[in-house]
């Protein structure tokens, strides 16, 4: 990591930041300063970023300075949003070290924070200079993180390469046993197909919309469940759910939904609505989160596997009634 730091970074006064946890497990060879926080999702605060601010100015880092984010998804949005804002933004080194950060949140450079409000309320495109992924640390990394994080590999699948989804049905068992090889393979592939989508759009005007197919029946699983249901149990189940709206709007091909749920199913995740959460509740968690976008519920389709609903001049979201959702959603 120093080699590549140094070549990435020149002439950088480095600061490795990391949670407590990664900090404890994971190796590296950097002998800089290193700053760490708790780890985990309520690490994700304004307080977190101001005590990792101050520390830095304590230390005495200038502009000269530049950060290496050495750990999962909250640690590339946390150390990612102090890079974006240091002495009005320094460059960031992203060293994902789970599965998720892997495959989606080191690169693309969305950083930020959470509110009380809700997450990611506050944030900046922030591209790091470099992402640098060793799949060997993955080794650490305990089975539900991992597991869940595929969710998101079969998200890059459906939505841009029927090829490499019929790779992920054949090699899952090697996926599932992390045989280096194929977990390579995987995190390569959904790394090119983000950057692909992303250089498109960085700013998430058009075609980055993508990748938010079944994140909005996912982020309201989340919400109604007061976030017991993990990030990406609810993006299988909001893939599948979406999947079958799009297919009942003749949207999406019909058995789009049946496969992609056979596939989350071989990873050992949930593909069904879980049955406490109430039709109507995820409406309303919706509801509220469309009225930070637009007045419109609005979603991505897949319009069979390896490719979306919608290109460049129709727009790549479809708006969807309230009626056709319910019925959706109360399909258990
Ligand atoms: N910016 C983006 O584009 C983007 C995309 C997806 C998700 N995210 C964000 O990512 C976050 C979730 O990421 P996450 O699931 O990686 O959470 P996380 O960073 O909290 O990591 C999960 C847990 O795994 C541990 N861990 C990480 N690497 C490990 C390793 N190699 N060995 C052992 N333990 C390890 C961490 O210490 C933590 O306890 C959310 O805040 C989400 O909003 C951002």
């Amino acid at each position: 990591l120093s080699q590549l730091a140094a070549h990435h970074l020149p002439g950088r006064r480095l600061v490795v930041i990391s949670d407590e946890h990664v900090s404890a497990v994971v190796r590296h060879d950097l002998s800089v300063d290193r700053l760490t926080f708790p780890a985990g999702e309520a690490s994700k605060t304004r307080a977190e970023w101001a005590r990792l601010t101050d520390a830095m100015l304590a230390l005495g880092f200038g502009r000269d300075a530049a950060v290496v984010a050495v750990g999962g998804g909250v640690t590339a949005d946390l150390a990612g949003f102090v890079a974006a804002t240091f002495m009005r933004g320094i460059p960031v080194l992203q060293v994902p070290t789970s599965l998720l950060a892997m495959l989606d949140a080191a690169l693309g450079g969305k950083t930020g924070l959470d509110l009380p409000a809700g997450k990611n309320l506050v944030g900046a495109f922030h591209q790091p200079a470099a992402v640098l992924v060793d799949p060997l640390v993955l080794a650490t990394l305990p089975e539900p993180e991992y597991r869940h994080a595929l969710a998101e590999a079969v998200k890059h699948a459906a939505v841009a390469d029927a090829a490499h989804f019929d790779w992920l049905e054949r090699h899952a068992d090697a996926v599932l046993a992390r045989e280096p090889a194929e977990v390579e393979q995987m995190i390569r592939r959904s790394l090119e197909i983000k950057a692909d989508i992303v250089e498109a759009d960085e700013f998430e005007c058009g075609r980055r919309a993508v990748l938010n197919a079944g994140h909005t029946v996912a982020h309201a699983i989340e919400a109604a469940s007061a976030y017991r249901v993990s990030h990406g149990a609810a993006v299988a189940v909001g893939l599948v759910t979406e999947a079958r709206l799009g297919e009942r709007l003749g949207l999406t091909a019909p058995g789009t939904a049946t496969a992609i749920a056979e596939l989350l199913q071989r990873f050992g995740l949930p593909t069904q609505l879980p049955t406490e959460l109430a039709p109507e509740d995820l409406l309303a968690f919706m509801r509220a989160d469309k009225k930070r976008r637009d007045a419109q519920l609005r979603f991505t389709f897949v319009a069979r596997l390896g490719a979306v609903a919608g290109d460049q001049r129709t727009g790549w979201t479809h708006v969807v009634t309230e009626e056709s959702l319910l019925t959706v959603l109360g399909r258990r």
